[in-house]
């Protein structure tokens, strides 16, 4: 296995960006491997990643190969192992113009952003490169790139790690134990309000939290910050560079095939697995109750009406 790895984040000047790059090179993400950062921002921002990459430079990260920053993302692309693609506008900005306040003027702004992202990382990316989606609308603009890229040996994610990791701790309050002690913690769905946190999966000592905890319609996902949705990527990572143990699974939302009968054609959250040679797979033989299943058509009919919002860029 080589020892040196490529990974590319776009949005690096934002929020979640100070907070996820230093620690890609920390030594955890990656382990003992060299990582090679190239950092990447819209051209009125660009210069700002001199700053962070002198930071970088200054604070003595063994595990830091080379540094770029760039605002030519099919640059960046080049033989690139990872993608974190954190970039996108925010909803309330003023673009070309106008305020951007409805969802299907964000997918569309959004989703321009993606289809050139993709094509690039389809053709210069690594043939086995993972990427994974953080800007939102995070699942559609994956199923967006991911068409663009039509390179069928990469990996497409949308993050869903932030509300499962939310999920964990409400419930480790709830039940006063350590997060670490809650497995299979699946968000099914879209990253937004319809998601579906799986608490009748989700284990305590072998145990379903369904079962033991009275009230389960408390999580709120609206409410985030830079450093949990940074945590976050990074533990989506980890998960994907690790296999996991046959305990658990990790959550993010993949192309759906028919699994669970979701619709084949978008980005759903599924529960998944890092097979020992490094494939991410779905989980497919977990049981869904009627509620369940009722929950997952709600979130499934959310990311079909943002599919068809986007048809013309698919
Ligand atoms: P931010 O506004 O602080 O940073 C975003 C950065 O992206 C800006 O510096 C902007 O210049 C840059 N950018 C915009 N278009 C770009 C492009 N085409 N290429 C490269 N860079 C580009 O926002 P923040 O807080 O860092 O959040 C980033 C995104 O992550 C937002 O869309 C937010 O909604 C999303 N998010 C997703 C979560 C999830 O669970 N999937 C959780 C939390 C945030």
């Amino acid at each position: 296995m080589k020892n040196e790895i490529k990974v590319v984040v776009t949005g690096a000047a934002g929020q979640i960006g100070y907070s996820l790059i230093p620690r890609l090179i920390d030594g955890n993400t990656f382990g003992d491997k060299t990582v090679n950062l190239s950092l990447v921002e819209i051209p009125q921002v660009v210069s700002k990643l001199e700053g962070l990459a002198m930071e970088l430079d200054d604070s003595y990260f063994p595990n830091l190969g080379t540094i770029d920053y760039t605002d030519n993302f099919s640059e960046a692309a080049d033989g690139a192992d990872w993608f974190l693609l954190v970039g996108s506008i925010p909803r309330g900005i003023v673009y070309n113009g106008k305020k951007i306040e409805e969802r299907s003027d964000l997918l569309q702004i959004n989703g321009g952003i993606f289809v050139d992202q993709g094509k690039a990382i389809g053709e210069f990316g690594n043939e086995n490169a993972k990427i994974l989606v953080v800007g939102n609308p995070a699942n559609t603009n994956a199923l967006i790139g991911r068409k663009a890229a039509n390179n069928s040996s990469q990996t497409w994610m949308a993050m869903t790690m932030l509300d499962s990791n939310r999920a964990k701790s409400m419930l480790a309050k709830k039940l006063s134990c350590n997060v670490s002690e809650i497995k299979k913690m699946i968000i099914w769905g879209n990253h937004s309000p319809t998601m579906y946190p799986d608490f009748e999966n989700a284990l305590k000592d072998n145990q379903s939290v369904a079962n033991l905890i009275e009230d389960t319609n408390w999580i709120d996902s609206h409410a985030s910050s830079a450093t949990s949705a940074a945590k976050a990527a990074l533990d989506t990572v980890i998960a994907c560079e690790n296999e996991t143990s046959s305990d658990d699974c990790f959550s993010a939302a993949v192309y759906s095939d028919g699994a669970y009968d979701v619709p084949e054609g978008i980005m759903c959250g599924f529960p998944l697995m890092t097979t020992p040679s490094g494939e991410i797979e779905i989980i497919r033989d977990l049981t869904l109750s009627d509620n369940a299943r009722s929950r997952l058509s709600l979130s499934v009919d959310e990311l079909l009406s943002e599919r068809e919002a986007v048809k013309d860029l698919l």
